[in-house]
């Protein structure tokens, strides 16, 4: 069986696709993760006892304990998940966005290039480098602008979606000055099982789960393109199966909607999974004061991974949505691990001048 050392795997993506790559036996993992407040170590405690599975805290900063991995390990692919991802965050404190985002990857990548230059010609042509970025890179549509392909530019507006495309562009040039074998995988807004509840969908669940405000930024008709997670990690073995080096695959859910339409379709289960007499969950959302720079419109064409590589996203997004609210109602000691210290701190830096802003 191969090795993939996964960074990043404590996470929301991560953590899906180590669980669905041990179940499918795609691989034996190496996760390396830094362990910041977006993760919980519970989220994976039950491949406690499985010895293809295999946990190491630390940072992809840190180019010694990298090496020392590769070295031990001698892994198949590495795929970098590891990240700052909400973009709120980057606004208020950009500073660690570009520490692990560009610089981060900028290590793993050294670390990778030293490790490949010193493989047999049999495993440097198999090694893959996967590198997991996003649709932001591409800044922002119009309502009829056709949807982001992997040759548009790029145009990231967050110091998120800048750090991001920092990675990206690294990634890129190890690929054409080293020949690293590389890839980039972007994809839209992803939700399901295990996501940290500062993200729109987890968030809004459990603030309604707990009778607080639906804070939805400016007029709630910014667009997003919803991707179930399993349906992406479905798509990066795709990828890293392929044949092809260099590449960028665009990946997305073909399922558009407003953040309202969202937000609604949320209360609307609830009302049904959890109701309260004479309640409607609708009843608590609320608009508050807009994301300062926040993009209108994502929208990602997927036709390249589709015809190249046969990827078709099996979830739909009334479906994806229903199953993820029930994970959120099933695993009550986990959302109570992730909200705990840090977390209320953040809510309160985040919202408490939003609300306050528009009453
Ligand atoms: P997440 O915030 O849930 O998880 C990130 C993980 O990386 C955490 O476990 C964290 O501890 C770890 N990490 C952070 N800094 C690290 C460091 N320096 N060294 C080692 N580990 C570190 O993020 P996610 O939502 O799972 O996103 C994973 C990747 O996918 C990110 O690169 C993100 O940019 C990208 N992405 C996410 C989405 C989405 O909708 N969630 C969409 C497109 C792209
Ligand atoms: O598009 C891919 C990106 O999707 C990823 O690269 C990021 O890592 C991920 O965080 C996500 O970014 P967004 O900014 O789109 O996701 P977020 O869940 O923060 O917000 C989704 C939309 O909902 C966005 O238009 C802002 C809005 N929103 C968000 C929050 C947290 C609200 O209206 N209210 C909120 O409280």
């Amino acid at each position: 069986m191969q090795t993939f050392l996964v960074t990043g795997g404590v996470g929301f993506i991560g953590s899906n696709f180590i669980l669905k790559a041990r179940k499918e036996r795609w691989a034996n993992i190496i996760n390396l993760d830094k362990l910041t407040y977006a993760s919980n170590p519970q989220t994976l405690a039950q491949l406690q006892d499985d010895p293809g599975y295999h946990f190491v805290r630390g940072d992809i900063c840190n180019i010694e304990l990298l090496g020392s991995l590769l070295k031990q390990y001698q892994p198949n692919a590495i795929i970098n998940f590891a990240a700052e991802s909400h973009v709120d965050r980057s606004i208020l404190s950009p500073q660690d966005f570009i520490q692990t985002n560009i610089l981060g990857t900028f290590q793993l990548l050294e670390a990778s290039k030293a490790y490949w230059e010193k493989l047999s010609l049999q495993k440097r042509e198999q090694f893959r480098f996967l590198h997991i970025s996003t649709d932001e890179v591409y800044g922002s549509l119009g309502p009829k602008d056709p949807a982001f392909r992997e040759d548009t530019p790029y145009a990231p507006n967050s110091p998120y979606a800048a750090s991001k495309a920092g990675s990206d562009h690294l990634v890129r040039a190890y690929y054409h000055t080293y020949g690293l074998p590389t890839l980039i995988t972007n994809c839209s807004n992803n939700y399901g099982p295990r996501q940290f509840p500062e993200k729109l969908i987890p968030l809004m669940i459990l603030n309604a789960l707990n009778g607080k405000p639906l804070p939805i930024y400016g007029d709630g008709q910014n667009i997003r393109d919803w991707l179930y997670v399993v349906d992406h990690c479905e798509a990066l073995y795709l990828v890293l199966q392929s044949s092809h080096i260099g590449k960028t695959y665009n990946i997305g859910g073909n399922n558009e909607q407003t953040n309202l339409t969202v937000v609604e379709k949320i209360c609307t289960i609830l009302d049904e999974l959890a109701p309260k007499p004479n309640f409607s969950y609708s009843s608590l959302i609320t608009f508050v004061k807009d994301r300062p720079g926040h993009d209108r419109r994502y929208a990602i064409d997927c036709n390249k991974i589709c015809s190249e590589l046969g990827f078709e996203p099996k979830e739909d997004f009334d479906s994806g949505l229903l199953k993820t609210i029930q994970w959120y109602l099933s695993h009550p000691i986990w959302v109570k691990q992730v909200q705990s210290g840090d977390y209320q701190t953040w809510i309160k830096q985040n919202y408490q001048d939003r609300i306050t802003a528009v009453h």
